[in-house]
């Protein structure tokens, strides 16, 4: 298809149509008849939805082909809609929810989710997934942390970059490949007090550093599209802030594909005040170098006008129009409108066996074990009873799941037994107030209880900030219970952001589970029991209070840094807590026992175009064999801007049979030692680095290593 012919024949309206981006239920129903709110509101025309690009959440191949056939009828030049929708953590087998995923600090199992969750979702139609969101998160009271790879710019760009691959595989036109949309550009992660859609304000230099390193590596792994942020930057929206949708976009990062706001979020620029009206929404959209609107109407009531009026100009509409033909076309979409979808392939490979057990491995390695001593994993010669508000449920599906089926997955309960485990007692109840006198009793016997807790699937996502990060209250009760009771206990944690586990840490031990999608308790049954052991480790930090956010590991060390031990009092401290996160990023523990020494630097003294190995000697000190993670960070002490006191730079999940020692080495190069001024150039200072390594970002093996400028080899 010659994209450049066909924009040249398209009417000024046409051209405006595709940048529209609706719901399917504008092309199913049948406006003439049926005018309904959503329509009105938006100053619909049958005409301007049928002009419309392309169509936002399709549910099956059938709704599908039946809404892109009606379409095709009813269009002059045959263009296609594209299909984009939510596919976040699975389509329908569903897999961990993203901080699980990044929790497994295995890479590649982000691929695998994206290659499952692309093979279902093209099978129903779909062209392009709102995924990933690269949104750096350093604040649990912020619900949608769940969605995000954590606090650690690196490991949110390497996780961010593998699910683009996994989606794309390089080719769109395939039929089981589909493209990658990455969001929410930018820093929506940094909303003020943690407060979904709020305003954001942070320096170019932390944006640079660390908010925009995971859209960038998006981008470089070849994502398609980048969708813009509810909040404003620099006080102007990120949907119509041209700084980001030009300058840093565009003319640094050379990005060529496509931009979309979020839902609705070229109107919300008016309650934002940064437009009169959405005739000023949509001229300051396209000047910005907005591609499509989502779910609001300013471009397709207001652009024809303001270019006839001269206020924009038709150039920058054509650039705009030409970058949806050019994903059409890239997609395949003027050969095969149905590109993907079938009705019969997706029943077929929907949820299918292979899928799940994928999703099963996946959720194998994002479990996290943050406290054991030594009731787990359990025994079959025990009696243990299972308590609390996930001990029989099957909603392990979490936020972001709204194809997944809840009622297909297993419980614990039955996970747990068909492992042999006996349970005396099973109840799912919220307060310990609920057990029967007997119940109490019965309990009492048992060798130790299992507490299924955690908070509601719908606490955490979109528009599900909080700012009480303790367990729900009730639940306190069930381990004071225990603590009175003298019962051994062990807390399995389904939540969706960090949590402050402070008031519940008298239990014996905690596997903090997230959730882990269709196949999580089969999963957490495993770890349970010993059959698999846990190797996750925490993206977040954990605070000792909610008082302490943002807490991240990666801060800078003020100029009057607090040190333990010292009694100055005159230091950045708190009066009434630590500075210390609970659980800090990076930890994680697992059945092996694992040591660490013998740190070694090939040199001492590098210059910047060398580069120098670095190797540490981990031993599994245990009988069990288990995958360990092992850590680098580099803390750059003296530059022309305050640097981190670590920062991630390198790791290795490695697997370690039974008193196995094993060397590890890893490289380092320049990258890991620069970092990025305001504009997002790269810089490189010489001077003194610390490089450590360890099993987690406060336990670490450190070593001095002196940069010097290059010099010709
Ligand atoms: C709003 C959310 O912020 C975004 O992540 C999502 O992709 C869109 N809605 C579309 O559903």
């Amino acid at each position: 298809m010659d994209i450049i012919k066909l924009l040249k024949k398209l009417t000024i309206e046409e051209k405006i149509g595709q940048l529209l981006q609706l719901s399917p239920f504008h092309f199913i129903k049948d406006i003439e008849v049926e005018v309904f709110g959503n329509v009105k509101e938006l100053g619909l025309t049958e005409k301007k939805i049928f002009s419309a690009g392309s169509v936002l959440g399709i549910h099956n191949a059938a709704e599908m082909i039946a809404v892109q056939e009606k379409y095709l009828r009813k269009s002059t030049h045959q263009i296609p809609l594209i299909f984009m929708a939510d596919v976040i953590h699975g389509y329908e087998t569903i897999f961990p929810v993203p901080l699980a995923i990044s929790s497994s600090w295995n890479p590649k199992l982000a691929f695998d989710t994206a290659r499952v969750s692309a093979i279902e979702a093209s099978s129903a139609g779909i062209h392009v997934t709102f995924s990933p969101m690269a949104d750096l998160t350093r604040d649990p009271r912020w619900g949608r942390v769940v969605e995000g790879f954590g606090e650690d710019p690196y490991l949110n760009a390497v996780f961010t970059k593998e699910m683009v691959k996994g989606y794309q595989q390089g080719d769109i036109s395939k039929d089981e490949n589909i493209a990658s949309c990455v969001k929410h550009f930018a820093a929506y992660g940094a909303a003020e007090g943690g407060r979904d859609y709020n305003t954001v304000d942070v320096s170019r230099l932390s944006l640079h550093n660390y908010y925009l390193k995971g859209y960038k590596a998006a981008i470089d792994a070849g994502a398609k599209l980048i969708m813009t942020s509810f909040n404003v930057i620099d006080g102007i929206p990120a949907t119509i802030n041209k700084h980001l949708l030009r300058d840093v976009l565009r003319d640094l990062w050379k990005f060529e594909g496509l931009t979309i706001t979020d839902y609705d979020s070229l109107h919300q620029v008016v309650p934002h005040g940064n437009a009169e009206n959405d005739r000023e929404a949509a001229q300051k959209g396209l000047i910005a170098g907005l591609d499509i609107e989502m779910a609001s109407s300013c471009y397709i009531n207001y652009l024809k006008m303001l270019i006839e009026n001269n206020e924009v100009s038709i150039e920058l509409l054509d650039e705009a129009v030409l970058r949806v033909l050019k994903l059409k076309e890239e997609i395949g979409l003027f050969e095969n409108p149905y590109k993907g979808a079938s009705v019969e392939k997706e029943s077929r490979i929907i949820r299918s066996n292979k899928h799940l057990e994928i999703s099963k491995n996946v959720a194998l390695e994002s479990a996290v074990l943050l406290k054991n001593d030594g009731v787990l994993p359990l025994s079959k010669n025990k009696k243990y009873a299972l308590i609390g508000p996930y001990a029989e449920t099957k909603n392990t599906n979490g936020p972001w799941s709204w194809h997944g089926k809840n009622e297909l997955n297993h419980t614990l309960k039955e996970k747990l037994e068909e492992q042999g485990i006996i349970l005396s007692l099973v109840r799912e109840v919220n307060h310990i107030n609920e057990l029967s006198n007997e119940e109490q009793a019965l309990l009492k016997k048992a060798d130790a209880v299992i507490f299924a807790l955690g908070e509601n699937e719908r606490e955490s996502g979109e528009a599900h900030s909080k700012v009480d990060i303790k367990i729900p209250r009730n639940q306190e009760k069930f381990i004071e219970f225990a603590k009175e009771q003298n019962l051994d206990s062990i807390i399995v944690l389904y939540h969706g952001r960090p949590f402050d586990l402070s008031n519940i840490l008298s239990t014996n031990a905690i596997l903090d589970v997230y959730y882990l999608g269709s196949m999580a308790n089969d999963a957490i049954a495993d770890l349970l029991t010993g059959l698999i052991n846990p190797s996750g480790k925490l993206t977040m930090s954990y605070p000792r209070h909610v008082g302490q956010i943002p807490i991240y590991y990666n801060y800078l060390n003020t100029g009057r840094p607090k040190v333990e031990g010292d009694r100055n009092e005159y230091v950045s401290y708190y009066l009434d807590e630590l500075n210390t996160p609970l659980f800090p990023f990076g930890y994680g523990l697992s059945y092996s026992k694992f040591r660490y020494d013998n740190l070694v630097l090939s040199k001492n003294e590098m210059y910047f175009n060398e580069e120098i190995t670095v190797s540490v000697d981990v031993h599994n000190e245990s009988e069990i064999g288990g995958f360990e993670t092992i850590e680098l960070y580099i803390r750059d002490y003296v530059a022309s801007i305050s640097r981190p006191v670590k920062e991630l730079k390198g790791f290795q999940k490695i697997w370690f049979a039974p008193h196995q020692r094993r060397t590890v080495e890893f490289k380092i190069k320049k990258d890991s030692l620069s970092y990025l001024n305001a504009e997002g150039l790269e810089i490189l200072e010489p001077g003194r680095f610390s490089i450590m390594v360890g099993s987690s970002s406060d336990h670490l093996l450190c070593l001095d290593l002196i940069c010097k400028k290059e010099v010709s080899l």
